[in-house]
């Protein structure tokens, strides 16, 4: 565990540094979120807390934190409530990542072991649980209700998502409009309701809320695009978390998809014969196809769409620092290994 633990430090230090240049506009109310994510968190059960240390040993990229935060700064103001909401969003995030690594049965996330492989499922399914009623206890203690409210539809969206993705596991003839709808749900309403949010308590306008929300829900489209493309062409060095899983519980995604829609049916069936057989050489055996047919130039095509369109709706903002790292963000999801 030292051993993983030391060289994870050295793997994330790029990503680190090359974000924290991105969160200087709200470094010091990243920090705060941090604190209030801890203290919440906190139990007086030395198992509990091992497991809640385990998630702030290894953090992931604060990616939700860090668009409340920038959104409620490049709209106003920065209030209070501004990092409870980003420590509730990062709790909600942190859950679902518990979860999902059940149903993926995977093996590492964050550059160190899932919760399900070094404690067992019995404990992840509880851990995610911990964090979601915590996430909400944390909500609840701001004055309004509307967060609570906001997040608690946003949350029932991803577990929809993800509901109807377990569902269409096997499916091997998921469309992309049924694709676009699960990774709208599991994904993008997070990263939506986490705009919404940051410029709605800088008292922003109804209309600009909207844009933020619109500017967040395409970015997160854009983001599960290209972690499905990760999936397929990515190095579980870099990216620090077990990949390949989406073909090996036969979750089809917008490349497979693709490809699926272009092939001559002889092809097409010889393709779902070895989806169908899910097996680790999958991947390596479906990779040059899907690069021959186009299909991961038209998810990175689909990707960078999502990515204008995300850009295009921060034009209701003045310009500021905040804007323009909102701007990065979006251009982000396209080139991040991690
Ligand atoms: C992983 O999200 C789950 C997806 C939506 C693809 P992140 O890539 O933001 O995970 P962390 O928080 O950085 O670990
Ligand atoms: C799940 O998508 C994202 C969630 C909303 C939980 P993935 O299964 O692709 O996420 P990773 O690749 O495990 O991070
Ligand atoms: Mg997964
Ligand atoms: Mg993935």
């Amino acid at each position: 565990m030292t051993t993983a633990a030391t060289q994870s430090t050295a793997l994330l230090e790029p990503i680190a540094r090359k974000l924290a240049a991105a969160y200087a506009p709200i470094e010091s109310e990243l920090a705060q979120a941090e604190l209030v994510f801890q203290a919440e968190l906190g139990s007086r059960f030395p198992f509990v807390q091992h497991l809640v240390d385990h998630c702030a040993d290894f953090q992931g990229k604060r990616l939700r934190p860090a668009l409340v935060l920038l959104s409620g700064r490049a709209c106003g103001n920065i209030t209070p409530s501004h990092p409870v909401l980003a420590a509730v969003v990062e709790m909600i995030h942190t859950a679902t990542l518990v979860h999902d690594d059940i149903l993926d049965e995977a093996l590492v996330r964050r550059h160190a072991a899932t919760v399900n492989a070094e404690w067992g499922n019995e404990t992840a399914v509880l851990l995610g649980d911990y964090l979601f009623t915590h996430a909400f206890h944390l909500a609840s203690s701001l004055e309004s209700t509307l967060a609570c409210r906001w997040i608690g539809h946003a949350t029932n969206m991803v577990c929809e998502g993800e509901m109807q993705q377990v569902h269409n596991r096997g499916n091997l003839d998921l469309d992309e409009r049924a694709y676009m709808e699960i990774i709208r749900g599991k994904t993008a309403e997070l990263t939506a309701v986490s705009c919404r949010l940051g410029a709605q308590y800088a008292g922003a306008s109804a209309a600009t809320v909207d844009s933020l929300e619109r500017y967040g829900r395409e970015l997160g489209v854009a983001f599960q695009i290209a972690d499905d493309v990760l999936d397929l062409w990515g190095d579980e060095r870099s990216s620090g978390k077990s990949l390949g899983t989406d073909l090996e519980k036969q979750k089809l995604t917008l490349p497979i998809i693709h490809l699926l829609s272009v092939s001559t049916s002889e092809k097409a069936t010889r393709f779902r014969r070895i989806l169908a057989e899910g097996e680790s050489q999958t991947r390596r055996l479906l990779r040059p196809e899907l690069e021959q047919a186009g299909s991961l130039d038209y998810a990175w095509r689909r990707a960078e769409e999502s990515v204008a369109e995300a850009v295009r709706c921060l034009e209701v903002l003045a310009d500021s620092p905040s804007k323009t790292v909102l701007r990065h963000l979006a251009e982000y999801t396209l080139r991040r290994a991690s």
